[in-house]
């Protein structure tokens, strides 16, 4: 607990990370609350994915802190970054690739598969079964990634970051690769989830209507959140933000 009496699922402070003479982020702090549904948005290249990956440590910064679960994700080694990941963090990202010689079945269960103390096999099976129906996935879990269209490949990486029930979900572009109906289908998913499991949630997207399904937008300028707006779940405000923001 906080001085302030507000729990946090990550909090970073002071992150640094630099592309040779490039601070593609300076002194960043950030904090998603307990319970969260969140939006990181800005320009391409203003360093979103860059965050994300540093939070998962998937990435070594050059300073700072990000604490996920009250542990400084920055200062693990690689083994116990993964360890760490599989327990507490969902991870969706485009270039975070599903195993190719592994079925649907087979993806989504790694994590569980790896480090699965945390639910009962009965919980998994049921588990399992709401999230691949609510992705609308049900049918193609015998199915190989290459076998698949880049819509239901990303609804996989979805489920498989969605089933250990981790504390936080950090998603970059999760909607990048679907038609309207699925990005909507996601975002009521993922307000599901954030509702009725306790499970924050920090949404990267262009989409305002991605970032409208989050409570709070948060814009990356110039190495740090430029900017914080409540959503009041509306895309025309959020885009209204983006370009008061931005101009
Ligand atoms: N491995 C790398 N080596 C050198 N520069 C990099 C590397 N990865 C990212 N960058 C640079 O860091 C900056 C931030 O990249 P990042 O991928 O975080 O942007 P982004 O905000 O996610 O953009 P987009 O909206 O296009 O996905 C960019 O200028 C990019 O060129
Ligand atoms: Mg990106």
């Amino acid at each position: 607990m906080s001085l302030l009496g507000e729990d946090f699922t990550l909090k970073a402070t002071g992150v640094c990370k630099r592309y040779g003479a490039e601070n593609v982020l300076e002194g960043f702090k950030f904090s998603l609350p307990e319970g969260a549904f969140e939006a990181l948005m800005g320009p391409s290249g203003c360093g979103k994915s860059t965050f994300l990956h540093l939070a998962a440590g998937l990435l070594k910064a050059d300073g700072g802190r990000v604490e996920i679960a009250g542990k400084d994700v920055l200062s693990m080694g690689d083994s116990e970054a993964a360890k760490f990941r599989r327990r507490h963090v969902g991870v969706v990202f485009q270039a975070f690739n599903l195993i190719s010689s592994k079925t649907v079945r087979e993806n989504i269960l790694l994590p569980l598969a790896l480090d699965g103390a945390k639910l009962s096999a009965r919980e998994v099976k049921e588990r399992f079964s709401t999230i691949v129906e609510r992705l609308g996935i049900t049918g193609i879990e015998e199915k190989l990634p290459d076998e698949l269209s880049g819509g239901e490949r990303q609804r996989v990486a979805i489920a498989r970051a969605l089933l250990p029930s981790p504390e936080v979900v950090l998603a970059d572009e999760p909607t990048g690769n679907l038609d309207v109906k699925s990005a909507k289908d996601i975002c009521a998913l993922f307000k599901e989830i954030n509702s009725c499991e306790k499970c924050s949630i920090l949404v990267v997207t262009h989409d305002p209507q991605v970032a409208a399904a989050a409570s709070k937008v948060h814009f990356l300028k110039d190495g740090r959140i430029a900017a914080s707006y409540e959503t009041e779940h509306d895309p025309a405000l959020v885009s209204k933000f983006y370009l008061e923001t931005y101009k």
